[in-house]
């Protein structure tokens, strides 16, 4: 792989049937209605038979997403958050007025850890946004119990988790509100786009008008204050020609992370992220965590030799979210320590990972890393 100066990505989007994909296109030309019609809602309808929620809102991205979800919901306070996450998660809330609380991780499965979540509950927390970490389900019972006691709601940024269930529920059934990015690093993609669902009809029919500016029924008259956050016709039959393999590519990433896994075994100092009790995932990444101490290379090392050798791979999350400026500037002293965030964020290493992926690259990709050590 290194001998042929090919450079291996660290996460390619797959696509299903792009002949089926160009013969929609080609309608959708001729009917020149390209935003809002029937594509969006048969992607809508086939996102919520498959996850068995009732209303399924499709829209330009997650982060438009969320910042409608979070208006829809009229939040107004502070909204505890993992700081181990993208910043996405965070901007949301800042574009809505919120202020991030973040909350440190679990250091076994990297999620949210529920009981410094619980802590960290005042009279001005709004929400609870927990997020599906590299795909995994977040420990829903916990979280459902602290919502409840609390009547704070909980909106989740599934942005990786498609896919992904907790006790045989899929996501998109949990919380108030759960938003799935379709982008391009992600096991289902649209180009570019996000996934809104929610049990709540009236919270559905609200995201619909705030996702089109805010229009009233009637398409005159202003409602509220929307965003122009529709996702176009063109990214919805993308989306749903590659829904249609979400299950066959879900198994296909889990296979190649096994043969990661055997690839690498008896290397000192690598671990993988755990599942909580429960839960499933989308496999979206597939990620290592390197003792620096224990390992033959550091973290940091292995990215760097990987590199040279044409290999991509990603720091994730990495600085985490509240070490990013925006956030250590709009923080100040206000900093708190999150020793398992600081601990996994300098552990935390995606190597490549996609749905056409072969065993043959992953088997190469293993061999370089042991030429590492
Ligand atoms: C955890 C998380 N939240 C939010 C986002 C933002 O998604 P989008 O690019 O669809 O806005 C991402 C994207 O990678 C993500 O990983």
């Amino acid at each position: 792989m290194g001998k042929s100066k090919k450079i291996v990505p660290v996460l390619q989007p797959t696509f299903g049937d792009t002949g089926e994909m160009i013969r929609k296109f080609q309608r959708l030309f001729e009917s020149r209605q390209i935003t809002l019609g029937t594509y969006t809602r048969e992607l809508e309808q086939a996102v919520s038979d498959y996850l068995g929620v009732p209303h399924v809102v499709a829209v330009s991205s997650c982060t438009s997403g969320l910042i409608l979800a979070l208006k829809a919901l009229r939040l107004e306070g502070e909204v505890i958050l993992p700081a181990f996450t993208f910043a996405a998660s965070a901007h949301a809330l800042v574009w809505c007025g919120l202020r991030p609380v973040f909350c440190d991780c679990d250091r076994e499965t990297l999620s949210i850890d529920t009981r410094r979540a619980e802590e960290l509950i005042t009279k001005r927390t709004a929400a609870l946004m927990p997020v599906y970490i590299f795909g995994s389900a977040p420990d829903w019972e916990p979280l459902e119990r602290i919502s409840k006691k609390h009547s704070i709601p909980i909106l989740a940024d599934a942005a990786q988790g498609l896919g992904a269930s907790y006790q045989g529920r899929k996501a998109g059934r949990f919380g108030a509100v759960e938003i799935f990015s379709l982008s391009p690093t992600k096991i289902i993609t649209a180009g570019e786009g996000g996934l809104i669902t929610t049990r709540d009809g009236d919270l559905a029919r609200t995201l619909r008008k705030l996702r089109d500016y805010g229009k009233a029924e009637d398409g005159e008259d202003m409602e509220m204050i929307g965003l122009s956050a529709r996702l176009s016709e063109f990214h919805a039959v993308i989306a749903l020609e590659n829904l249609k393999w979400i299950d066959v590519w879900m198994e296909k990433r889990r296979g190649l992370i096994d043969t990661y896994r055997e690839g690498l075994e008896g290397i000192p100092g690598i671990r993988y992220p755990t599942l909580p009790e429960g839960s499933s995932s989308s496999w979206n990444y597939m990620v290592l965590l390197i003792d620096n101490e224990i390992a033959p290379f550091g973290r940091d090392d292995l990215y760097l030799r990987l590199k040279e050798k044409g290999i991509q791979t990603k720091r994730y999350f990495y600085p985490p979210a509240h070490r990013l400026a925006v956030y250590r500037e709009m923080l100040g002293p206000d900093l708190p320590p999150l020793p398992a965030t600081e601990l996994i964020s300098g552990q935390a290493l995606a190597l490549p990972l996609y749905s056409h992926m072969s065993e043959v690259d992953v088997r190469a990709i293993c061999g370089s890393i042991r030429s590492c050590a």
